[in-house]
C-alpha cells in the first residue's frame, strides 16, 4: 500500500490548469512540504520552493513538466521559513539568470537574505501587490500579517481560482494525502477529535492541531480567514497538508479555525497583560537589587 502511495507522488502533478505540485512524499516525515509551479507559456513562477535537504525531488520533479529553467521568472515566498526558502541558492545556481527574482513581502526580504541569496528582491508593495506574466495572467498577493509571520501573504491566481495559502489550511500528520478527503459521517462528527469510527487520526484535528502550533493567536488567523474570505477563490493549496477544493470542507474548516479560542499564544495565557508595573517595581527597585553584584 505505502509503494502504491510512494509511487503515486514520484512525478509532478498538476492539480489545475498549469499548476503542478512539486512536493516531496516522505513516508517518515509527520509534515510534508508543497512547493508548486505556475507554467504560462513559456514562463513559470515556483511558490515556496521548498527546502535544501527535498530540493534534489523538487527539481527532479520541475525537469519532468518539460519546463525549461531559464523560463523560471521568478521565486515567490510567502514567508521565510527554512521549509520554504532553503533551497534559494540551489535554485539561483541551477536556474542561472541574473533577472530571477525573488518576490515577497518587504517583512520577509528582511529574513530571506540571509539564505546567501543573490537575486533580486522585489517586494509585494514595489510591484501592487500583483505579478503579470506576459499572457496578462496576473497573480494577486493578498497580506495575512501574524499567520504567522508578520509579512506572511497568501497568492491568488486570478486565471484558475486558485488560492496558494501557504501555512494557513496546513495539516501535521503522518497520514498525508494530496487531496483532502472526509469521510461523510465527519461532517456530522460529534466526538471530535474522537473518531467514531475509530480511525487513528482525525483530519479535522490534524489542521487545527496546525493551526495551534503555528499561528501567533486567534485574533491574527481570524483576521487572516476574514481577508481569505474576500477572494473569490475555488481551490485551496497549502504549503503542508492536503489540497481542500470542497464547498463543504470550506465551511467546516473556516468554523473549525475561525472558533478557536486556543491558538498559538492565546492557548498559553489569556491575560490581557501577563505583566504589571508592580512586578517591575517589585523586582527592580522595592527589593533593592542591583547588577553590581553588591
Ligand atoms: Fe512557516
Ligand atoms: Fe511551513
Amino acid at each position: 500500500m505505502k509503494k502504491e502511495k510512494t509511487e503515486q507522488y514520484e512525478s509532478a502533478i498538476e492539480v489545475a490548469d498549469g499548476i503542478y505540485w512539486i512536493g516531496f512524499y516522505d513516508v517518515d516525515s509527520g509534515l510534508h512540504c508543497n512547493p508548486y509551479l505556475i507554467v504560462d507559456h513559456d514562463e513559470a513562477v515556483v511558490i515556496d520552493g521548498g527546502s535544501r535537504p527535498d530540493f534534489p525531488t523538487v527539481m527532479m520533479k520541475i525537469l519532468r513538466t518539460g519546463v525549461a529553467l531559464p523560463g523560471i521568472k521568478a521565486l515567490i515566498y510567502q514567508h521565510y521559513d527554512p521549509d520554504l526558502c532553503g533551497s534559494i541558492p540551489n535554485f539561483e545556481a541551477l536556474i542561472g539568470q541574473p533577472g530571477l527574482k525573488i518576490i515577497s513581502d518587504a517583512a520577509n526580504h528582511m529574513f530571506i537574505r540571509h539564505y546567501a541569496v543573490k537575486s533580486h528582491l522585489v517586494s509585494l508593495e514595489s510591484i501592487g501587490h500583483e505579478y503579470r506574466f506576459k499572457s496578462g495572467r496576473v497573480l494577486r498577493f493578498v497580506n495575512t500579517p501574524y499567520s504567522h509571520s508578520p509579512g506572511s501573504f497568501v497568492t491568488f491566481d486570478t486565471r484558475t481560482n486558485v488560492l496558494f495559502s501557504s501555512d494557513l489550511f496546513g495539516s501535521y500528520g503522518s497520514q498525508w494525502e494530496l487531496f483532502f478527503k472526509l469521510d461523510a459521517y465527519c461532517i456530522e462528527c460529534n466526538t471530535f477529535p474522537v473518531c467514531p469510527n475509530k480511525k487513528t487520526y482525525c483530519p479535522l484535528y490534524n489542521i487545527l492541531r496546525f493551526h495551534q502550533h503555528i499561528m501567533t493567536s486567534a485574533k491574527a488567523l481570524r483576521h487572516s480567514l476574514k481577508q481569505i474570505l474576500k477572494i473569490p477563490f475555488m481551490k485551496i493549496l497549502p504549503q503542508h497538508g492536503s489540497i481542500i477544493s470542497q464547498p463543504n470542507d470550506f465551511v467546516l474548516l473556516f468554523k473549525l479555525l475561525g472558533n478557536a479560542d486556543d491558538i498559538g499564544i492565546d492557548a498559553i495565557t489569556t491575560e490581557k497583560s501577563g505583566l504589571s508595573h508592580e512586578d517591575i517595581q517589585i523586582r527592580f527597585v522595592d527589593r533593592g537589587d542591583n547588577f553590581n553584584g553588591n
